[in-house]
């Protein structure tokens, strides 16, 4: 095998890690177009694909790799969502623990000498650093513009937006 036994297991919680990433945003759309925030849901729902498709990346890689993978089974995320600025707070944290998991694999790998998978992990370690940055910028938005009716009226209309430019 080309990599490690480690470094396979690691892959494969990542592969689980997107999938609950990816079922997380299905929920928090699903919350917000059942709470009228139609831009909200068509940028989470975006994000759930996204998701999705650093999962398949990562499978690609170990076929790549003549590596059999192994689908985790999926979690059922909380469906306690109380507001818009909460769904996108628990987005940001989310993303953080993934960045850490992305680095604790980045760590492995270059300790046993695998650049391959370290070079294959560069790709997630930017968009983590987009991901963030994403989620702080929209919660600044409700400091900024703030938390009335009208107010988050006006940042379901960012979300619009953001939803166009990541599809
Ligand atoms: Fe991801
Ligand atoms: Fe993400």
């Amino acid at each position: 095998m080309k990599i490690s036994k480690k470094i396979l297991e690691l892959l494969h919680e990542q592969i689980g890690i997107e999938a609950n990433a990816s079922n997380y945003y299905l929920y928090v759309s699903s919350w917000c177009k059942v709470s009228g925030y139609d831009g909200a849901a068509a940028f989470f729902k975006n994000h759930s694909t996204e998701e999705r498709e650093h999962m398949m990346k990562i499978i690609q890689y170990l076929n790549d790799l003549k590596i059999d993978t192994i689908i985790p089974q999926i979690q059922k995320p909380a469906q306690k969502m109380k507001s818009l600025e909460q769904a996108c707070k628990t987005s940001l944290e989310n993303e953080r623990k993934v960045s850490k998991a992305i680095d604790r694999i980045i760590n492995t790998a270059q300790n046993e000498n695998d650049h391959r998978t370290n070079f294959f992990l560069e790709w997630f370690v930017h968009e983590q650093i987009e991901e963030e940055d994403l989620f702080e910028s929209i919660l600044q938005k409700f400091e900024v513009i703030g938390r009335d009716k009208l107010a988050i009226h006006e940042i379901d209309k960012i979300l619009e937006k953001l939803s166009h430019k990541s599809s």
